[in-house]
């Protein structure tokens, strides 16, 4: 195994990379694509060729990392996406590969994704009523991501985790509903505490938060604590007596998880991003396409370690980046 350099001045330990593929989505959802997707998207050759994120890839699992998720926007639009989810199970010393896909076009490729080595789906599904899926997302599509969950059960993906980003007035309705289907589906269903960033962020006044979430959501059954496992990522854990699914609370805005955080993101546009919700990020497309070495690269690497900020403060400071060519 190597030794983990990727360690910050907090002691935090850096060993996962989340990759964003592609800004680009099939859906445009009012929280993450305010104006229903007609935000400015990036032009091809500013965003990293495959072989231009192996090779950061690479490097950083030289440095320790050993856990990769692969995101968007949407990582299945991008052209390419199977060979390259191939090509990274291929690195030497990741253990972990996970996707987070909205699975508008998981259905069909879900043997695909399985021979690449991914186990773990995490999938986007807001609301259970397709004429409301279709409002947040602005496409008619939850049949076929239902298709998508249900076949990736079938498959025998595990965990499949579905993330609900909560929002007053939109989905709170459905939340006990949502949670219920873990009594005969072995999904994670996670609330997720909506985030407001990018220019233009979806409005909330009054934010549905943590204790209210719960509250909504255990009116289903009674409710569980789940011991945090080792792996753990933000989200707290929980379970119905009698279900075999569980149900997942992730709280960046009334209870961030920053001093345990373990992750660097890299960009659609080929930075080196420390924080989801602080803007500072470091260039790598630059010096990877004016011929850098893989020391330079490393010393990027190291860089955007050392100015990862100890917490979030999104509730001070609006952050100008955009969830879709982050990842989330
Ligand atoms: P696993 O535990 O590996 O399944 O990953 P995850 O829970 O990080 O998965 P996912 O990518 O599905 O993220 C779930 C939600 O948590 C998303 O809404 C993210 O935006 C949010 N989230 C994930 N990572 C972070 C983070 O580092 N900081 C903040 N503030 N939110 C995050
Ligand atoms: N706030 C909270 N979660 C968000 N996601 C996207 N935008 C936001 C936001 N503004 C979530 C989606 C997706 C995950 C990667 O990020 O649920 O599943
Ligand atoms: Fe990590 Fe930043 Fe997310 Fe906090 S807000 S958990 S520091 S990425």
């Amino acid at each position: 195994m190597k030794s983990l350099k990727l360690v910050d001045p907090y002691n935090r330990h850096l060993n996962y990379l989340r990759i964003s593929v592609t800004d680009r989505c099939n859906l445009g959802c009012i929280y993450c694509m305010p104006g229903g997707g007609c935000v400015p998207k990036l032009p091809h050759e500013e965003v990293l060729r495959y072989e231009e994120i192996l090779r950061v890839v690479r490097v950083g699992v030289e440095m320790g990392i050993t856990k990769v998720r692969v995101t968007g926007g949407e990582p299945l639009v991008r052209k390419g996406i199977y060979p390259f989810l191939h090509a990274l199970s291929e690195i030497r010393g990741i253990s972990d590969i996970a996707l987070t896909t909205n699975a508008v076009m998981l259905k069909n490729h879900l043997r695909e994704i399985r021979s690449a080595g991914i186990r773990r789906l995490n999938i986007s599904v807001d609301a259970l009523k397709p004429e409301r899926y279709a409002r947040i997302t602005g496409r008619d599509a939850f049949q076929k991501v239902w298709d998508g969950v249900q076949e990736a059960l079938a498959a025998g993906f595990s965990p499949v985790k579905l993330n609900v980003v909560v929002l007053r007035g939109v989905n709170e309705d459905e939340l006990a509903d949502m949670a219920r289907l873990t009594f005969s589906l072995p999904l994670h269903i996670r609330f997720i505490e909506y985030m407001p960033m990018g220019e233009g962020p979806l409005r909330v006044d009054n934010p549905l938060l943590g204790e209210e979430i719960l509250e909504k959501v255990g009116g289903g059954g009674r409710l569980l604590p789940v011991a945090a496992g080792e792996q753990d990522g933000p989200a707290v854990r929980y379970r119905f007596e009698g279900a075999v699914g569980e149900i997942g609370l992730i709280r960046p805005m009334s209870h961030h998880f920053c001093a345990r955080c373990n992750r660097l993101r890299l960009t659609a546009s080929g930075h080196l991003r420390p924080c989801l919700l602080s803007d500072r990020q470091e260039d790598v497309k630059g010096p990877l396409r004016s011929g850098c070495t893989d020391a330079q690269l490393a010393d990027i690497f190291l860089n955007a370690v050392r100015f990862k900020p100890i917490s979030h403060c999104l509730d001070k400071q609006a952050v100008k980046g955009r969830m879709s060519a982050i990842g989330g």
